[in-house]
């Protein structure tokens, strides 16, 4: 099983103060990506996610942290990143080197991937809880639990090895739980203050009607766009009078650019039955209200859009046809006396 799927989401809920303000579980972790090519070379890619927001980039090679945002540095000095950086720095290559060096014992052949991904969850009415989960070639392979290395059910004699070698060293054990478990903690709290006003706001959505692609005969795929909004939770529904349609297929949440998000709510219906149905859309950005879209009302749109515009070009290429026959037919204007 891949290990590395994006946290939890972010769920902000407005009003109110710091993390009373979020559903939990929140999230904040660096990831790893690591590409051993051969004895002597590898890449990393490496970066820092506030749930599915990237908020840092880590150039794990150098140690630089980028701030994605100006609130990226949370409530940390500049000499709390100074060590931050300096302690993460030291791991990687330390991680990295072990791998290398224990590669052949640990039957770990070239070209192979490693993901990391460490950092720590709030919740509301527990502690937080920090963690530490690397992967070989997409399969879980270790994690970091309290205070010490645990093999993965699946990562066979490998994964054992592994926690043998990471758990002998009690220092790095200190420094590993300190970082995850009570500095990533802390860190998290202050972001969440600092982007409290990027992370609550509020964005209303837009939402269009358009058909998809034929479900088959006397069919019609009647799909409602909803795009751009803030925070992600939405409802979206298809409506005949006060009923909600069952059996309706909602896309995936893509993100936008700005980091809003889009999403699409898809309906099969019976070509006659279309008309009068309605697309429902509720979000926090609204208040009580909602956007209704109507499927006939849409239609008739187009028609009246057609009944106007269609005349209106029809009658301007008439005008400029005239004014084109027209000009040549003065006299030139050169003969013409000037008073
Ligand atoms: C290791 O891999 C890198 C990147 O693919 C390559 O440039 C380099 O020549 C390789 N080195 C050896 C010793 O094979």
């Amino acid at each position: 099983m891949l290990f590395l799927q994006l946290p939890l989401l972010v769920v902000l809920l407005p009003g109110g103060d710091n993390k009373d303000d979020f559903q939990e579980p929140v999230s904040f972790q660096l990831i790893q990506i690591s590409s051993f090519y051969n004895r002597s070379s590898e890449e990393n890619l490496g970066s820092g996610w506030l749930g599915e927001l990237q908020t840092h980039g880590w150039e794990s090679n150098s140690g630089t942290i980028f701030f994605l945002w100006p609130w990226s540095k949370g409530n940390f000095s500049n000499e709390e990143w100074m060590d931050l950086k300096e302690s993460l720095h030291t791991m990687s290559i330390g991680f990295l080197q072990a791998l290398h060096d224990y590669a052949s014992q640990w039957q770990l052949e070239y070209p192979f991937e490693v993901q990391l991904a460490g950092g720590c969850d709030l919740h509301l009415e527990e502690a937080s809880i920090g963690f530490i989960r690397i992967a070989y070639q997409g399969s879980d392979l270790v994690s970091f639990q309290k205070n010490s290395w645990l093999p993965s059910p699946n990562g066979g004699s490998r994964a054992q090895h592994i926690c043998t070698l990471f758990n002998s060293d009690k220092d790095a054990l200190e420094i590993l739980h300190k970082l995850f478990f009570e500095t990533c903690p802390r860190f998290l709290m202050g972001l969440l203050d600092a982007g409290k006003a990027y992370l609550q706001r509020q964005v209303r959505p837009e939402a269009w009607l358009s058909t998809g692609p034929s479900p088959g005969p006397d069919h019609l795929m009647l799909v409602c766009h909803v795009s751009g909004f803030h925070p992600k939770p939405i409802r979206v529904m298809w409506m005949q009078g006060e009923q909600e349609l069952l059996g309706t297929q909602r896309s995936d949440f893509l993100p936008n650019a700005d980091g809003t998000w889009y999403l699409q709510v898809s309906l099969d219906v019976e070509a006659i039955e279309a008309a009068g149905l309605s697309c429902h859309v509720k979000h926090s950005s609204l208040g009580d209200q909602e956007i209704i879209l109507f499927w006939e009302r849409r239609r008739s749109m187009v028609l009246i859009f057609l009944a106007v515009i269609v005349p209106l070009v029809l009658l301007t290429g008439l005008a400029f046809w005239l004014r084109k026959c027209w000009t040549p037919c003065e006299p030139a204007s050169p003969l013409r006396p000037l008073v």
